[in-house]
């Protein structure tokens, strides 16, 4: 009756949960069966049970959250509160921080400002004078329930060796449909004619995996040329390049998350696709084209103009192709069909609960004075979770042993979460003690907030028992990463300050898939401090390492490619974020990765194939 699909997708096992779990979940069965039963009084038919019984049992599951998230809203306000004040002998530490914090945000701005016009002025008047289409960002309004949503990424693309691509030429992230958590992706066809642009593609990828990692259904709006021809040998022939985008697509469906696509637009050969492998699609009449070539290689190929409408228009994929499963006389009508498909996907929106949760006792635009300039800048990580945990209360775990490293409880807008927090070096101690807490966490399934500032890399040992000391120390982060890796909750990584080095991976870096990454703007990221980079040729040094002109150079090049922006330009985390916003952001992503708690489906292989 009960198999592992079913628990996985009422949210008892998470979906990288390994067997050992089983013998645990068998046992909440047969409680969750007891208690059932209890409920009806067994006055219910056996057949009315079964039938009923995903549904209900999904209902008392989330009786049982509702009543779990009232038992830590009471104990929440016994955890001891953190002293968040911050001292004089801080306080010129704090200053210079705030000054650096104040000129990355201002850059930070310009950058935001600057994407948020896409293609350029004339390029958006061509779109929606000439074209008729609505700008993307007028297009996420009508699609969205309210203008809140959480973006991904919007700094991709900035600086490519190609040149600029504004938000990589498509919107990402994550808003509400109906109530619903939706993953949308977007093209801006001001950039380029919507093109796709090898961090296009690495772009759409990251959304497509947001989606499976948290099952959360997704929306195209595809306005498309497909390829960006010039860089097609960037784009399309590996495993991660654009035919990805489509094997997700099916991959995604047989997982039992929905996909939908309105065709707002031309889409030409790559961009046909996407609509065309979704589950359900709308085309929008005069404006909506599919086709794999245009008119212009028609006319090449045969010497016959034939009109777009005529080649892919709406009525033709509508009434004859089949590529369209609704047919929209306008933009507007359009996105109400969509948000129609979507209240179908039998996706129920999230309870209605409001969590009562204080807020922290101290401000959060101090945050700004704590965001370290760089490492040495450091000031104690607890007077940053005093500004982002409820009521800045804390229930620490080991607060005297590995002290480098912060670990214990919180709330964040009434949300549970296990804190791991850098305070220092990772040393032998404080990574055995990461190790604990992550297991902990992943036993009572209690998402881990990670908050990382990691030391740059330390001097090489100069006798044998500082090199015995790193060996254990090595020993203790493997132990630590291994733990991180394989905690089947959500993890969530905040880059408060430095991403150096293999400490990196140790506090769930990009690589250990974490559910999100964001970075604060003063961010570094990078193998080595440039900061810490000699530029005098040392002593003993042989020609390979360069001469004093080289190492600056060298030494410049580390400085630029360590910036939040450049990192986030290439997509290695989710997005910059300002640091007063942190709260917010991760309260949403906790929301977010809830969601499929409430999800009740039935296990399926295959995806929904286009007849
Ligand atoms: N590769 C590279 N650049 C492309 C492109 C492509 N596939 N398609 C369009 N562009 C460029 C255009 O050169 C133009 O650049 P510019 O602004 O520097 O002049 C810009 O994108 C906008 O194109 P334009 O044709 O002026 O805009 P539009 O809105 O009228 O039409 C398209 C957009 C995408 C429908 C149309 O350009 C088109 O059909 N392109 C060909 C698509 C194609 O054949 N793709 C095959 C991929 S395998």
């Amino acid at each position: 009756m009960w198999n592992t699909v079913a628990l996985r997708s009422l949210g008892r096992l998470h979906p990288n949960a390994t067997p050992p779990q089983l013998p645990r979940l068998q046992t909440l069965n047969h409680v969750f069966e007891r208690k059932y039963k209890d409920l009806c009084h067994g006055k219910l038919p056996a057949h009315v049970l079964q039938n009923q019984g995903l549904k209900r049992t999904r209902d008392m599951l989330c009786c049982r959250l509702v009543s779990n998230k009232a038992k830590y809203r009471r104990c929440a306000k016994t955890y001891p509160v953190l002293d968040g004040r911050i001292l004089s002998v801080y306080r010129h530490v704090f200053e210079e921080n705030l000054r650096n914090s104040e000129a990355v945000i201002k850059r930070y701005s310009e950058l935001l400002e600057m994407v948020s016009k896409g293609g350029g002025e004339n390029a958006v008047l061509r779109h929606t004078q000439r074209n008729k289409k609505l700008f993307v960002r007028e297009r996420l309004k009508l699609l969205l329930d309210d203008e809140s949503f959480l973006e991904l990424s919007p700094l991709a693309g900035l600086e490519m060796p190609y040149g600029d691509v504004p938000a990589a030429g498509c919107l990402t992230g994550i808003g509400k449909i109906c109530g619903v958590w939706c993953v949308f992706m977007a093209n801006d066809a001001t950039v380029k004619g919507g093109t796709i642009y090898p961090i296009g593609v690495k772009k759409q990828l990251r959304a497509q995996e947001i989606a499976m990692q948290n099952r959360l259904l997704s929306v195209y709006l595809v306005d498309s040329g497909g390829a960006f021809l010039p860089l097609q040998s960037e784009l399309f022939p590996d495993k991660s390049h654009g035919g990805r985008l489509f094997y997700n697509e099916a991959i995604m469906s047989a997982m039992r998350i929905p996909q939908v696509a309105v065709v707002c637009g031309s889409c030409v050969a790559g961009g046909a696709y996407v609509p065309t492998m979704a589950e359900e699609a709308v085309i929008i009449d005069k404006i909506g084209t599919l086709f794999l070539a245009g008119p212009p290689l028609v006319k090449a190929a045969t010497g016959e103009y034939v009109s777009p409408e005529d080649l892919g228009g709406a009525k033709l994929h509508s009434e004859v192709s089949g590529c369209s499963d609704h047919f929209a006389s306008s933009e507007k009508e359009a996105y109400e069909c969509i948000r129609n498909v979507i209240s179908t996907l039998n996706y129920d929106p999230l309870p209605e609960q409001v969590i009562e949760h204080d807020s922290p006792l101290y401000s959060s635009d101090e945050l700004l004075g704590l965001a370290p300039r760089d490492y040495r800048c450091s000031l104690p990580v607890k007077l940053i979770l005093s500004r982002l945990m409820d009521g800045s209360r804390f229930q620490e775990f080991k607060a005297n042993y590995g002290t480098t490293l912060v670990t214990g409880f919180g709330h964040v807008q009434g949300h549970l979460v296990g804190i791991v927090a850098n305070n220092g070096e990772l040393t032998h101690d404080a990574s055995l003690k990461g190790s604990h807490f992550v297991q902990l966490c992943s036993q009572r399934s209690i998402p881990i907030l990670f908050f990382q500032n990691t030391a740059p890399h330390t001097a090489e040992p100069t006798s044998i028992s500082q090199a015995e000391a790193q060996s254990n120390r090595l020993k203790a982060q493997a132990s630590m990463m291994a733990a991180v890796a394989c905690a089947a909750v959500p993890k969530i990584t905040i880059v408060v300050g430095g991403c150096y080095g293999s400490e990196s991976y140790v506090m769930c870096g990009r690589s250990f898939s974490p559910n999100f990454l964001f970075l604060w703007p003063n961010a570094r990221v990078a193998l080595v401090d440039s900061r810490h980079f000699s530029t005098v040729p040392q002593a003993g040094d042989n020609d390979c390492t360069g001469d004093e002109s080289e190492l600056k150079h060298l030494k410049e090049k580390l400085e630029e490619e360590s910036s939040a922006f450049y990192s986030s330009a290439r997509l290695w985390d989710d997005g910059v974020i300002l640091p007063q916003n942190t709260r917010k952001v991760i309260a949403q992503c906790l929301e977010i990765v809830e969601q499929q708690k409430y999800r009740v489906v039935s296990p399926c292989q295959y995806p929904v194939i286009r007849m």
